[in-house]
């Protein structure tokens, strides 16, 4: 989606080039058609899906498809096979279309404009009463014509995984099985818990399909570039070991590092200590985690109080009894755990084994590290 996006140069990116051309030569070995990573959000996934695989798949002879199916909840058939279609050319589009009964007066116009095909598509396709499951076969049927091979790039994939996707899901995983000499895929997620639930349930269509693995973080090259770039620019020069220390204070997450640069780029005369102060001020505090934080329920918020204080057996007793007085009444074992199963539904909290859980959003988890303890409603 997006090309006008994902084409912009962006001087401040800073490729992974190696990363990228790992991936695809483990494609080109044929080990494996697909391949799942996941890291926390704001560290960089999409942007080195986006800027450095695909670029480097096109340049490989790949067509390329992507779609973020976190923007696209509600339907993330539709912008699956949406997402394909922008991978045809505007004639496959167009045939796509008209299988799919739009009139063929309506295609015409809209191929005649660029990108019209591809949003009519997704319109079409978002449609009541269209089968997504055959607009799916249609699509890859025009795809195969093409020959060509292709990487679909399904980021924040752990949507896939509820109930109500299932028959898509199944139909999704055959469909590309059949086709794994040709069609590789990525998936990308920032629940860890989700996507592990998705391939590892043998019940699960996603069961096998992907080696699950980290997503290799940024780290210091990151920060040297991003330095070295700033003070081109910059009048009073950022030293690497202040950058190094912002990035570690901001615990390695790439978005509020470049936050930071940016606030010490526009006040340089005020220095390193007064932007990351700012920085972690206006990240760690934000309106967003006190408006999250009401929404939830009174176990829910003791939980994560307890979390976020590095609390590891939730279970315990010593534990209940923090909660009990936290609750200002009895918690039980069952408060516990239907506390935790909402959270995990709603990725606020990831599982990373048994008994071992973790705040999701790390600029949440430090808001909440920063807080009172939550009073008894
Ligand atoms: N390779 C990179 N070079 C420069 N900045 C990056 C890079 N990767 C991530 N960032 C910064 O971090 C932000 C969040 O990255 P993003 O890819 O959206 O994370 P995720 O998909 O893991 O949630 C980006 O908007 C960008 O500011
Ligand atoms: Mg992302």
């Amino acid at each position: 989606m997006r090309t006008d996006e994902k084409s912009l140069p962006d001087p401040w990116h800073f490729g992974r080039p190696e990363l990228a051309k790992a991936y695809l030569h483990a494609f080109d070995l044929k080990l494996s058609a697909a391949r799942g990573l996941f890291a926390r959000r704001r560290m960089g996934k999409t942007e080195f899906l986006r800027r450095d695989l695909m670029p480097a798949a096109v340049e490989h002879g790949y067509l390329t498809a992507y779609t973020n199916l976190w923007d696209n909840r509600t339907s993330p058939e539709t912008a699956l096979v949406a997402a394909l279609g922008e991978a045809l050319e505007p004639k496959g589009a167009a045939a796509m279309l008209s299988k799919l009964r739009v009139p063929v007066k309506k295609v015409k116009a809209s191929a005649k404009i660029p990108g019209g095909v591809e949003g009519s598509l997704e319109a079409e396709l978002g449609k009541v009463g269209v089968d997504r499951t055959a607009a799916l076969h249609e699509v890859l049927k025009q795809l195969d014509r093409t020959k060509k091979p292709l990487l679909l790039v399904i980021d924040e994939a752990q949507v896939l995984a509820g109930a109500d996707h299932s028959d898509f899901a199944h139909a999704l995983r055959a469909a590309l099985d059949i086709r794994k000499d040709r069609i590789k895929v990525i998936f990308a997620g920032s629940s860890e818990t989700t996507l592990r639930a998705m391939f590892a349930r043998a019940s699960e269509p996603f069961f096998n399909w992907a080696p699950l693995e980290p997503f290799p973080l940024l780290g210091d090259e990151f920060v040297a570039f991003t330095v070295k770039l700033l003070n081109s620019m910059a009048r009073q020069k950022l030293t690497l070991e202040q950058g190094m220390r912002a990035f570690d204070e901001l615990h390695r997450t790439p978005e509020f590092f470049k936050r930071f640069i940016e606030r010490y780029m526009l006040y340089q005369p005020q220095g390193d200590v007064a932007a990351l102060a700012y920085t972690k001020a206006s990240v760690f505090s934000d309106e967003h985690s006190l408006t999250q934080w009401h929404k939830l329920k009174p176990a829910d918020r003791a939980i994560l109080y307890l979390l976020a204080r590095g609390e590891s057996d939730l279970h315990s007793s010593a534990t209940l009894e923090k909660l009990s007085t936290m609750l200002g009444k009895p918690a039980t074992r069952n408060t516990t755990a239907h506390a935790l199963r909402r959270l995990l539904a709603d990725n606020v909290v990831t599982r990373l084994a048994m008994g071992d859980y973790r705040i999701e959003d790390e600029a949440f988890a430090e808001w909440i590290r920063k807080r009172q303890e939550p009073a008894p409603e």
